[in-house]
Formats: C-alpha cells, sequence, structure tokens
C-alpha cells in the first residue's frame, strides 16, 4: 500500500513538472514506469497471474469482472488477456484504490479495455447475464456473507461463465464451505504457488428432461 501511494505520489509531481515545465518531464515519468514495472515484476513472481488468466479461461473478446481489484496488479493482465476489443470491469469498495488502478493502466495504455466501478460491501454491482468469467482474487473473506454474495454474483454470468476465486490457503475451507452453499459446482483447483489457491467454479446447468 506504501509503495502504491509513493507510486501515486510520483505520478503527481511528474504531473506538475510538466505543467510548470511545458515540456515532457521525461525523467520523471521513466521513473513512474520503472516504478510500476518492479512492483509488477514482483507481484508476478508471488502471485503467477498467468494461471490466473489460465483458470478464467478469458481471451481477445471476453467481457471479464476483477471484483475487489484493488491497484490493479491482477487487473493489468486481465485487460491484456481479452484486449483489443473485451472489457475488463474492476470494482472496488475503495474508490481511491481504482485511481490508482486507472493510473496503472493507462501507463500500460490498456485504459481503454477497463471500467472502474466502486461498489457496495454486499452488491456485486455487476449486470445480469453479461460476463464469461468473474474473478474474486483475495477479497471473498471481507464479505459479511459470502454465499449470498455469490448467488447475487452468479446472476451476472453468461451460460457457461466462471467464477474464480483466489486467496490464500488459510482461506481455502471458507471459500469452499461458501460456494456450496450458493450453489455452486467446483469444476478445478490448482496451487500454482504455495500461498494461494485458485479454484474455478460454475453454475450447475439444470439437466435436460428425458424424452
Ligand atoms: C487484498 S486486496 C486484493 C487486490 C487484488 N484483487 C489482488 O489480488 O491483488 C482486497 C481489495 O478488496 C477490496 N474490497 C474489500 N471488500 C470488498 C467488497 N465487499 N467488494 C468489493 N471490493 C472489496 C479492498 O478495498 C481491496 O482493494
Amino acid at each position: 500500500m506504501l509503495r502504491a501511494v509513493l507510486v501515486c505520489l510520483v505520478f503527481v509531481l511528474s504531473s506538475c513538472e510538466k505543467k510548470q515545465g511545458g515540456g515532457e518531464a521525461v525523467g520523471s515519468g521513466s521513473a513512474v514506469v520503472d516504478e510500476y514495472e518492479h512492483e509488477q515484476a514482483r507481484f508476478d513472481a508471488e502471485r503467477r497471474p498467468d494461471k490466473v488468466i489460465e483458470a478464467l479461461a478469458i481471451r481477445p473478446g471476453s467481457r471479464v469482472a476483477d471484483v475487489g481489484a484493488g491497484s490493479g496488479l491482477l487487473t493489468v493482465h486481465l485487460a491484456r488477456a481479452v484486449a483489443p476489443n473485451g472489457k475488463v470491469v474492476a470494482t472496488d469498495v475503495d474508490g481511491t484504490v481504482l485511481g490508482l488502478l486507472a493510473q496503472r493502466l493507462k501507463a500500460a495504455k490498456l485504459d481503454g479495455v477497463v471500467e472502474t466501478r466502486v461498489v457496495g460491501a454486499d452488491t456485486p454491482g455487476l449486470e445480469p447475464a453479461s460476463y464469461d468469467a468473474i474473478l474474486l482474487a483475495e477479497v471473498d473473506h471481507y464479505f459479511t456473507d459470502p454465499a449470498a454474495w455469490l448467488r447475487e454474483a452468479s446472476k451476472a454470468l453468461k451460460p457457461g461463465g466462471r467464477i474464480v476465486i483466489s486467496n490464500r490457503i488459510y482461506h481455502r475451507a471458507q471459500t469452499m464451505a461458501s460456494a456450496k452453499k450458493a450453489g455452486l459446482e467446483l469444476l478445478s483447483e490448482s496451487t500454482p504457488v504455495t500461498t494461494h489457491f485458485i479454484a474455478v467454479f460454475v453454475v450447475p446447468q439444470p439437466s435436460e428432461p428425458k424424452k
């Protein structure tokens, strides 16, 4: 968080410099990019976002929600996966972190692919039957009633869409219990890093009536 605030500060200072001098503040601008790249490289090594993208099964043109997106370290990967004609809807209860996310996506020239939404703590804030996938990374443990939240969010999936939950291993039992209570079916699960699990859920389809 402290690093994110520092990045933000450098970004703001670099904008001021541009306004005062009238020219391009190349040095400070590249410092911001370096800072983003450094933070991203560390995050990617710790969390393996490539495995999250694989679990989401998204591709160019997909529409995906990144719930509790924070400052956007995963969002940037989602945006790259669905670009150029797909969409990432990045939600968070905290408008300040979504501001940082918007700056990160702009620096990566992916801002056109992402829409940010401030949501209430108990509301997914996603339109019905519209998403190929919904990602919850390190966020489901914050919900007051995770099963109710997941049930509501399921309505936002297109037929065959998936809900992918990734969190620290010690939240796994609660995640699994909530998903089961919400009526979701576990499709697959992996542990690409020792600290986190990735679980893929789908809404069971009603079986065909026998003729
Ligand atoms: C630990 S961060 C995870 C950020 C990012 N998803 C990741 O995996 O790196 C949790 C984020 O979830 C947000 N959050 C907490 N409760 C939420 C809720 N009920 N709905 C949406 N976002 C929430 C927090 O503001 C924070 O930005």
